[in-house]
């Protein structure tokens, strides 16, 4: 007995939209809160989750589950084997150690990167077509960890990078000059981290170029107030660790936001970790760290070629030896 009477209608035609599918690699706090945005925003039909934490994992799989009512149709499944991701179009890395107070990403490296030994050649394994967004810690060393791991081209290996940073400087500005934060156009580059960049010369509100901005407005400013909005920013993650141990909300919107530029082909420009080596004076070797990126269903469809300054130039150049650095004592 069917729940309803099937009406006779002719087969519907092959669906044009592909089946979508993305695993989310660790089910922490940050998984979880990019597992929860992505069901929200109905762009996939299957959600994959893997963690080494089985009862976690699947009490994490079961609550999202029982949200069915509320959600668009999603296929959610969970597995500590690797095997439950395959063909997956979009694979998000959040399997990690976090910072504790007080502790850089880059204390991060030589734990996260034995686990990324262990995570990333089985998701190649099982989607080899797929497009890696890394975001565990530190994002842009082990984003190029991934890349030479995986064996895939590098613009199908993405850092979530200053994606965050930005929305945060985002966040300042429109909170300084009272506008709304999707108005206002602005980039942090270099390395997600504290060595990360702002890119005031290019930053327009409204489409306005900022600094002529503020002096139309007659806001006053001076090179320090920039700079405090810049530290400000550095200082985000170090004091929501310090308040609450860890970050996730905005992370999760921020990598979620990454998902459908790619797997929905929007070809957006967003500041996200990318294999730097050629752009900008960049030369020092194989770095990722985050660039201006179009990105689409192919991951990074280009990098934009945005005028920086001598001071903005220098201090970008400066990030990628600070990685570069770091990275060159991995032996890999
Ligand atoms: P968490 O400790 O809440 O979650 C980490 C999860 O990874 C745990 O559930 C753990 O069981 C799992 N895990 C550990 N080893 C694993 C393995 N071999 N295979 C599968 N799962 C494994 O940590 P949280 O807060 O979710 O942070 C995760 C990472 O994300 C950290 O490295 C953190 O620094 C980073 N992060 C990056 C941000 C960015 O902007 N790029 C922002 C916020 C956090
Ligand atoms: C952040 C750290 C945790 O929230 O990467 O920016």
């Amino acid at each position: 007995q069917t729940f309803f009477k099937p009406i006779n209608h002719a087969a519907p035609p092959s669906p044009t939209k592909r089946h979508t599918k993305i695993s989310v690699i660790g089910t922490g706090n940050v998984g979880m809160a990019i597992a929860q945005t992505i069901l929200t925003q109905d762009f996939v039909e299957e959600l994959a989750l893997v963690d080494a934490k089985a009862d976690k994992l699947r009490g994490e799989m079961l609550d999202l589950q029982h949200a069915a009512a509320f959600l668009p149709r999603t296929k959610i499944l969970a597995s500590v084997d690797y095997a439950v991701t395959a063909g997956s179009d979009l694979c998000i890395v959040t399997a990690g150690a976090r910072q504790i107070a007080g502790e850089s990403r880059l204390n991060l490296l030589q734990r996260n990167l034995s686990l990324f030994k262990a995570i990333i050649p089985p998701l190649v394994k099982y989607s080899p077509d797929c497009i890696l967004l890394i975001v565990a810690n530190p994002v842009d060393i082990l984003t190029y960890v991934a890349w030479k791991l995986s064996g895939l081209p590098s613009n199908r290996v993405i850092g979530s990078g200053t994606n965050l940073d930005s929305s945060r400087f985002r966040f300042l500005l429109a909170d300084h000059l009272d506008v709304n934060a999707q108005d206002v156009q602005a980039y942090i580059v270099g390395e997600h981290g504290d060595s990360s960049v702002a890119l005031w010369s290019s930053i327009s509100v409204g489409g306005v170029p900022i600094l002529s901005f503020l002096e139309k407005q007659q806001i006053a400013y001076e090179k320090e107030t920039l700079e405090r909005i810049h530290k400000e920013v550095v200082d985000s993650a170090y004091e929501v660790i310090s308040l609450k141990g860890y970050t996730s909300w905005a992370i999760g919107y921020s990598a979620a936001n990454l998902a459908r530029s790619i797997l929905r082909d929007q070809r957006k420009i967003h500041p996200v970790s990318v294999l730097a080596k050629g752009f900008y004076g960049i030369d020092g070797g194989d770095v990722f760290l985050s660039l201006p990126a179009q990105l689409g269903r192919g991951g990074v469809l280009g990098v934009t070629n945005i005028h920086l300054n001598e001071e903005e130039s220098h201090r970008l150049r400066n990030s990628a030896k600070t990685i570069l650095e770091v990275q060159s004592q991995l032996g890999i």
